[in-house]
């Protein structure tokens, strides 16, 4: 069975999970760099984990979660979930609320929006102006799901996780002798890349590539990448081994939900 997320978010990775799960690579520890919605530390059974990703509301809301008992935070988020969900002028007194009065807010304010605006906004996309706004317009959802047991579930499994806010170079430089690699960066040629507001350009992709090959080179970690077919060719010439799958989408930036292709990429541990 497949755990679900406390976020909905772009590229995750609950639906591809099975396919995924072979190619993971077998270690005490999984280091995520771009962490998203926890979707593959919820669906595994790693000792440890290092979770991270460069978005901050996302961080300090896994941040907030583990930080109190985990009820405190529920009833916190549930009492904004209250509020008439059919209303969208609600969510944009909250997105507004949540862009405008960032100083004013505490940590678990600031955490309870996020969850609310990621559960009431439109595909659950998560996207930053260019003065780090978040933008989203309305959803129009029916009755949108408030993730209790999923909070649940994570503040449990977090428990073996250190989980920080970091760009993926300062996180790669955390990896220790025996970890294992997890990456999943916004796809090469998705178009979809505003997580936050820099975006992850073709030569990010290829500092990516390089870096992870290095250290499996000097360090011998066991490294698994996913991306679309476009980076392929990047990571085949570095040495990776390469595994094309179907993936079905659940947010793009076009809307088209058809099945994609995907590709695993794959460098063995050694040393
Ligand atoms: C494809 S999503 C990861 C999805 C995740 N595997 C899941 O199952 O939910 C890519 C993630 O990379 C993060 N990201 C984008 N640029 C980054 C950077 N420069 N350093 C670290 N994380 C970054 C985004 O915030 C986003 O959460």
């Amino acid at each position: 069975m497949k755990n679900k997320t406390i976020l909905k978010w772009a590229g995750s990775k609950v639906r591809i999970i099975e396919q995924l799960r072979p190619h993971l690579p077998k270690a005490k520890r999984l280091v995520e760099p771009f962490a998203g919605s926890c979707a593959v530390m919820m669906n595994t059974d790693y000792e440890q984990y290092l979770i991270a990703d460069a978005n901050p509301d996302l961080i300090n809301l896994y941040n907030e979660i583990i930080s109190m008992p985990v009820y405190l935070f529920i009833n916190e988020a549930d009492e904004l979930f209250g509020y008439s969900s059919d209303n969208d002028g609600i969510y944009y007194y909250f997105r507004t609320i949540f862009n405008e009065q960032e100083n004013k807010l505490s940590s678990v304010e600031k955490a309870s929006l996020f969850l609310y605006l990621n559960r009431h906004c439109y595909n659950g996309l998560c996207r930053y102006n260019s003065k780090g706004g978040f933008n989203v317009p309305f959803g129009r959802y029916k009755k949108p799901y408030f993730p209790e047991n999923e909070i649940v579930a994570f503040a449990d499994k977090a428990r073996n996780a250190d989980i920080t806010c970091l760009e993926w170079q300062d996180t790669l430089s955390l990896v220790d002798f025996g970890d294992g690699v997890y990456c999943d960066p916004p796809y090469m040629g998705s178009g979809f890349t505003q997580y936050h507001t820099a975006g992850f350009s073709d030569a990010d992709h290829e500092a990516l590539a390089i870096a992870l090959k290095d250290i499996n080179d000097i360090q011998g970690n066991p490294i698994t990448v996913s991306n679309s077919p476009e980076a392929t060719e990047l990571y085949a010439d570095l040495g990776f081994t390469i595994h094309e799958i179907d993936a079905p989408r659940t947010i793009s930036a076009t809307g088209n939900r058809k099945p994609a292709k995907e590709i695993i990429a794959v460098l063995e541990g050694g040393k």
